[in-house]
């Protein structure tokens, strides 16, 4: 949720800062633009739309002449104020002097709004951020640190800001977090800092992430992180995995149809090093005590959107390998009704982008309480991963396409690895079980790639289908969460109405729906609730909705009643949802294309919902 970079070196600042957005774009695009410092001087370009409109703008302006250059960009998601001009940051204050990006919520703004405009400041936003300059100003005394340290103190909310200024003869920036990430990249004679990784990798792979506290003053020669007291923290740089070409499309039309095709490579990755040569399940240190995984008389699992559906799935696999009781919460609701949790408990928190402020909220509650806190996630070093006892990472490198696609199937690999490290631990299983479970982990990503070979046949249905306005999506059992996602990826990417149910429940009202302008999806893979499914089907069917499949190669029976279907590879029960997955974000993908929507960036989403 809004995208910040700064930076301050010898290259041309504009370039460095397009090239950092248009990396960040995936975390808003409603508006964007620059604030760079040239010799003293402030030049600010914004533009609404998206980051193309303000290259152009910017093309049209001279290079900038300072030895050492510096500035700071951001890309909006609306909040407080509508998307605008006026509106998109780096925001002023009264004198020029002082230019902030901010991502986040100050939720005293009009506080703080109405005191300074006691105070004779004026005005020109409708942002909750234009504060923060107006506060700069206030608080300077010839040192942007201390300023910017005192203007925080007076907020409440969240904020991940950046700050130059035309003040003073050494050229900085000064970086501030609570809450939304800021990650510093660490360069040679230049620095850089941005709210995610992916916009630094062209340049540097060591990084320090800054802790909520915490201030960041970036000069072309050094990098100093402090505490709130102003005390310095020696942080070494960590150097990030990820490289620039895994953050490009790579011949791809988009990333979303990349990040569907890389899932194989990405399942291998999450299992590698997590199996040892004897099948046995290694999930690093902090799991790797049997006594602690047998602790817990309770699992609790939070997360939101996709990664509340994969925590669904996740619920099959850990009940039925592991046996032990498992809750999913949507995280949003979980710390407004005083959860039930404690010592006993293992609290896993499932996040792409460790950033969800509701997750990350839901897992304070949790740990306040005194549970074991596990996150589940893909960005290394977020905020989930660093407040929580233990970390499972999902390697499926940078996720940009905003629709979750990858980030899903890796995190069901990674609860199914999870739920089989518990059974070692619990003896559920007996041990040539859990290896009869490994080997169908490692034959998933050759399995999925045969699914991906039908992406034509996937099309040609889209072609079909691309104009219905309304679907629906059934299954049962393991298959009801895979339901909620392909329905779930369908809204996201293309704006059509569709709803995920367990199949069971059509008949207690969304049956009255049906007709032949309602074409619905039946995942119905063999397993011992297809014949129950099939019954559901042959009831759409008799009241002329059009059934689209998803069954088991060699299901001829199903094929006759259907009216298409996509077959997915013969495969165990608990192996299926991570198979039938792939042709759903194939057709979602397809009929958004089609329908002209701008499948990457789908409107009014964000990547990163850092705030509640
Ligand atoms: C859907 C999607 C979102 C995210 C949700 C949680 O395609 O991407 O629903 O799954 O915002 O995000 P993370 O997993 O980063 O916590």
């Amino acid at each position: 949720m809004c995208g910040i970079v700064g930076y301050i070196g010898s290259r041309e600042v504009s370039s460095v800062l397009v090239d950092g957005l248009k990396r960040l774009e995936y975390r808003g695009y409603d508006s964007c633009g620059v604030a760079i410092i040239d010799e003293g001087k402030p030049r600010i370009i914004r533009s609404v739309g998206r980051i193309g409109r303000l290259e152009e703008k910017i093309k049209d302006t001279n290079p900038t002449k300072g030895s050492v250059k510096c500035g700071i960009g951001h890309t909006r998601w609306a909040t407080h104020g509508r998307p605008s001009e006026t509106n998109s940051h780096p925001h002023r204050d009264c004198t020029g002097r002082f230019y902030v990006a901010h991502n986040g919520i100050i939720e005293n703004y009009l506080y703080l709004k109405h005191r300074l405009i006691a105070q004779g400041h004026k005005f020109t936003t409708e942002t909750d951020t234009e504060v923060l300059p107006h506060l700069i100003e206030v608080y300077y005394d010839g040192d942007l640190e201390q300023a910017v340290r005192r203007a925080v103190r007076d907020v409440e909310g969240v904020y991940g800001i950046v700050v130059v200024s035309t003040e003073g003869t050494g050229q900085k920036i000064v970086a501030a977090r609570n809450g939304p990430p800021l990650v510093v990249g660490v360069g040679s004679g230049e620095n850089f800092v941005a709210s995610d990784v992916p916009a630094l990798l062209p340049y540097t792979r060591e990084v320090v992430f800054l802790n909520d506290g915490e201030i960041a003053v970036i000069g072309s020669d050094g990098v100093q992180i402090k505490n709130s007291r102003g005390e310095c923290m020696c942080r070494p740089a960590e150097t990030i995995t990820w490289t620039a070409d895994m953050a490009e499309k790579e011949g791809y039309a988009h990333f979303m149809l990349k990040e569907i095709h890389e899932q194989p490579r990405a399942i291998r990755d999450t299992l590698r090093g997590c199996i040892g040569a004897d099948a046995t399940i290694a999930l690093g240190a902090e799991l790797g005590d049997a006594e602690i995984l047998d602790r817990f008389d309770r699992l609790h699992i939070l997360a939101m959107g996709t990664s509340l559906n994969a925590a669904h799935v996740g619920k099959f696999l850990i009940e039925s390998i592991a046996r032990v009781p498992t809750e999913v919460e949507n995280a949003s609701e979980f710390r407004y009704r005083d959860p039930i949790v404690g010592p006993k408990s293992l609290v896993i928190g499932i996040s792409q982008s460790g950033e969800t402020a509701d997750t990350l909220a839901a897992m304070k509650e949790a740990r306040d309480k005194g549970a074991f806190l596990l996150s589940i996630c893909n960005v290394v070093g977020s905020q989930a991963a660093r407040q929580s006892d233990a970390v499972l990472y999902t390697h499926a490198g940078p996720e940009i396409g905003v629709a979750s696609t990858k980030a899903f199937t890796t995190q069901l690999t990674a609860l199914y690895l999870l739920a089989l490290k518990l059974a070692e631990a619990r003896h559920t299983l007996p041990k040539h079980e859990i290896e009869r479970h490994v080997r169908r982990l490692r034959d998933l990503p050759d399995q999925i790639s045969k699914i991906l070979d039908q992406g034509q046949g996937i099309a040609a249905l889209a072609d079909r289908f691309w104009r219905y306005r309304n679907f629906l999506y059934l299954g049962r059992g393991i298959h009801y969460p895979i339901a909620m996602e392909g329905a779930l990826k369908l809204k996201e990417v293309s704006y059509i109405h569709a709803e995920g149910y367990p199949a069971g429940e059509m008949k207690h009202g969304p049956i009255a729906l049906i007709d032949a302008e309602m074409p619905v999806f039946v995942l119905a893979p063999q397993d011992a609730v297809y014949r129950k499914t099939m019954g559901n089907m042959e009831e759409v069917k008799v009241r002329d909705g059009i059934v689209i499949a998803v069954a088991t190669e060699g299901d001829h029976e199903i094929a006759e009643k259907a009216d298409y279907t996509i077959y997915i590879p013969q495969a165990d029960p608990l192996i299926n949802p991570m198979l039938s997955t792939i042709p759903l974000q194939l057709f979602a993908y397809h009929i958004a294309l089609l329908r002209g929507c701008d499948v990457d960036k789908p409107r009014n989403l964000a990547k990163s919902v850092t705030v509640e």
